[in-house]
């Protein structure tokens, strides 16, 4: 549970709040590498942390993000013509370099040097394993660009997705760190999904419903142990890494591909849920790539044209009240994706938590809040740079491992929580 100020302050990240403003301490997801498919391509409209902006492609292959409006009298640069090296306004033919300097006011004499005093607010636009990292804070606070294994493992060996959620970011993340949910509402799928299926950790899911849960700090978030019975009285433990501000990685299953999220926000009320699936030491199969773009696993499949799931709110997930009676799907919706967002965004677009009633289950969500809510304090009144931007904090591993019951998982695990290149992954 929180207090009022407390659920406004982590949930509020427009430009000005503190979160928004301990938000634009990192380097985040901001566009697919797709989306921009080749020089002087469409730009595309983003919004991030309540801004609107637009990004594209210029004719050397230069990214950039800058506002949508254009400085003259506001039109949407979206309608633009990406020329030339520059984003040419449709309305007066204004221009934009990639960095939002105007560089040409056609109706000015260019002797005048009008131009130059125009500038667009602009973030760098950096492409890092198939995804378009921007950063939006600072330029003299900017850190070293972002070190994720997912994206650092060879092309082949990695994908990801990106889907509108339709509620605030952090209830998505807190979904993500709540590992007591996957027994319950994801139990139907363990053992069809062509990306679980198979595992033998997926048993230990099943048979033991009432999981243990152990949370401990690491370097940047959170290590989350959840415990299960396994033979001989060990234990199978499933080890969820939350990296600030709302990275998550999940416990592998199996010789699977290893998964997990970003939460950014769009503005309040939305966020994009970002999936990636990877593998340290091996490329993603045909047939795996196959899986993840037709939805499976951990992502969906869209409404064409968008990136909205074509399962929503609209159509109340598709729901399939006989697949939920015949314990086909514990929830009636399709997919672990849509299972986890049509729950999420069922609570509102701003969960009231101060009207929550927690359990020792839910001990990582709240340790999560308060390290954020230690974070923002020490960011906004002295400084400190939050745990999570250090690309140190970002080599981290998630696990599936079984160990005997007189070893703290934070031990038996040590390693396997580390990211190291051509190291195969703790999984059960
Ligand atoms: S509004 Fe863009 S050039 Fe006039
Ligand atoms: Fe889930």
């Amino acid at each position: 549970m929180l207090r009022k100020e407390q659920n406004d302050l982590l949930t509020q990240t427009g430009p000005g709040t503190a979160m928004g403003r301990m938000f634009r301490s990192y380097w985040l997801p901001a566009l697919l590498a797709d989306e921009l498919p080749e020089n002087d391509c469409p730009p595309v409209r983003v919004k991030l942390l309540s801004e609107r902006l637009i990004a594209f492609r210029d004719t050397q292959g230069r990214y950039g993000l800058m506002d949508e409006f254009c400085a003259h009298r506001g039109v949407s640069l979206w309608f633009g013509r990406n020329e030339e090296c520059g984003l040419r306004c449709s309305y007066h033919g204004w221009k934009y370099d990639v960095s939002g300097q105007c560089v040409d006011v056609p109706s000015e004499p260019e002797a005048s040097g009008f131009a130059k005093k125009i500038k667009l607010r602009g973030y760098p636009l950096v492409e890092r394993g198939g995804v378009l990292w921007t950063y939006m804070g600072p330029p003299e606070a900017q850190p070293p660009l972002p070190e994720w294994e997912f994206i650092m493992v060879p092309p082949a060996h990695t994908f990801s997705s990106k889907r509108l959620q339709e509620s605030n970011w952090l209830q998505a993340m807190e979904g993500g760190i709540d590992s007591s949910h996957v027994s319950w509402l994801h139990r139907g799928d363990l053992d069809s999904d062509p990306l679980f299926q198979g595992a033998k950790g997926n048993q230990y899911n099943l048979n033991d419903a009432r999981p243990v849960f152990e949370v401990a700090e690491s370097p940047g978030g959170l290590y989350i142990g959840a415990r299960r019975h396994a033979e001989g009285g060990h234990y199978y433990w499933r080890i969820t890494q939350w990296v600030m501000p709302s990275f998550t990685m999940i416990a592998p299953r199996g010789h699977h591909s290893v998964h997990g999220h970003f939460w950014i926000p769009i503005d309040d009320d939305t966020c994009w849920t970002w999936s990636y699936d990877y593998h340290p030491i091996r490329a993603l199969t045909t047939g795996e790539r196959d899986a993840m773009r037709d939805g499976k696993g951990i992502h969906v499949r869209y409404v064409p044209g968008t990136y909205r799931p074509l399962a929503n709110k609209d159509n109340d997930y598709l729901i399939d009240r006989v697949a939920q009676k015949a314990g086909r799907t514990f929830s009636g919706v399709d997919g672990i994706a849509m299972q986890d967002a049509s729950l999420q965004e069922s609570m509102g677009p701003v969960v009231d938590r101060t009207r929550e009633n927690l359990v020792s289950t839910d001990n990582g969500i709240i340790m999560a809040r308060h390290r954020l809510l230690r974070a923002v304090k020490a960011f906004t009144e002295k400084g400190v740079a939050p745990p999570g931007v250090d690309a140190a904090h970002q080599k981290v591993r998630s696990a599936a491992i079984v160990l005997p019951p007189d070893v703290p998982f934070t031990e038996g695990a040590r390693d396997a929580l580390i990211a190291r290149p051509e190291v195969a992954p703790a999984s059960v």
